[in-house]
């Protein structure tokens, strides 16, 4: 079992029952997203990505805040007159991690969402499959409350995840709102009372722990890629999936899937995950 234990200064990360707890730990600063954070994201990604005893990634936030957004002492204003190239790879850091490694990851991931959640913050939480907010977290996109429009992917995630009507009342009025709202307009799945947020995440990351990596891990990223290919490619792209799974796929699910089903007639896949050997 590998030890995270002070491994990092701004990211706490704990293993437990196959989910790795990701914490953004600079709850003085709202966690707001530093390059040192952002850093240190890209290594935590890379190593929970090879590290067998966590297979579903939880990214959550230390405190009262999920992320507060992009640091702006840090990240902008501390930043402006250095080298051009030094604005480029801050950006890119970035972007590695809070899109980049996050929207394709090789494992499952859930975005935690305990209380503030503004401006950059939104990348890496739509970049995470799945969302769940406490019913009291407190959304924004108060980039135009301070003076730029929306960076990185802002825009491009919340036209993704919100319906056009809202994404674009809240990018041009900086007007906030709750876990509650966001889940009714989609961009988490759900909300639950702040108390209850730890265990709903459980329970969905165990549910998520039930099925073939593999599979799931193709899965997604078919889903993924496939809103931005035409229905052609589409078609040529998710059957390549198919048989991508099927060929790396060590425990044999497919297999396994149609004998339980078919043969042994011990499960119905349409009410419940085939039983994987462990
Ligand atoms: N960047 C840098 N520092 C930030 C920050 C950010 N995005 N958000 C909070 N902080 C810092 C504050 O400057 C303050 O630092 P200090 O103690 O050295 O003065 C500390 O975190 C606590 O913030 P504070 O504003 O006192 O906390 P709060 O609980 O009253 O309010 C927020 C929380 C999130 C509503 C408020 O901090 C805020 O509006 N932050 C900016 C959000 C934003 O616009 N993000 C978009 C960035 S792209």
């Amino acid at each position: 079992m590998a030890n995270y234990e002070g491994r990092w200064s701004t990211v706490k990360v704990e293993v437990e029952d196959g989910i790795a707890w990701v914490t953004l730990n600079r709850p003085e600063k709202r966690n707001a997203m530093s390059p040192t954070l952002n850093r240190e994201m890209i290594e935590v990604l890379e190593a929970v990505e090879l590290d067998d005893d966590a297979q579903v990634l939880v990214l959550t936030g230390a405190g009262e805040s999920w992320s507060a957004g992009m640091d702006l002492k840090e990240y902008f204003r501390e930043t402006d007159g250095k080298p051009e190239i030094f604005q480029e790879r801050m950006r890119r850091d970035a972007s590695q991690w809070q899109w980049k490694l996050l929207r394709m990851y090789t494992k499952a991931t859930i975005a935690m969402v305990n209380g503030w959640c503004f401006g950059g913050a939104f990348s890496p939480l739509v970049a995470c499959d799945l969302a769940i907010a406490a019913d009291d977290a407190v959304f924004g996109l108060s980039e135009i409350n301070w003076g730029i429009p929306p960076g990185n992917l802002v825009s491009k995630a919340v036209a993704d995840t919100m319906g056009h009507r809202a994404a674009l009342y809240y990018v041009m009025t900086g007007d906030t709102w709750t876990g509650k709202e966001a889940a009714e307009m989609g961009l988490v799945n759900k909300s639950v009372p702040r108390d209850q947020l730890k265990e709903e995440t459980r329970k969905l990351a165990e549910k998520l722990l039930e099925k073939n990596p593999v599979v799931l891990r193709f899965a997604k990223q078919g889903f993924k890629r496939c809103r931005e290919l035409s229905w052609e490619q589409a078609e040529d792209y998710l059957y390549a999936k198919v048989d991508q799974s099927n060929g790396r796929d060590p425990e044999r699910g497919r297999e396994e899937g149609l004998k339980q089903f078919l043969d042994e007639k011990s499960i119905k896949p349409g009410l419940q995950t085939y039983k994987r050997k462990k």
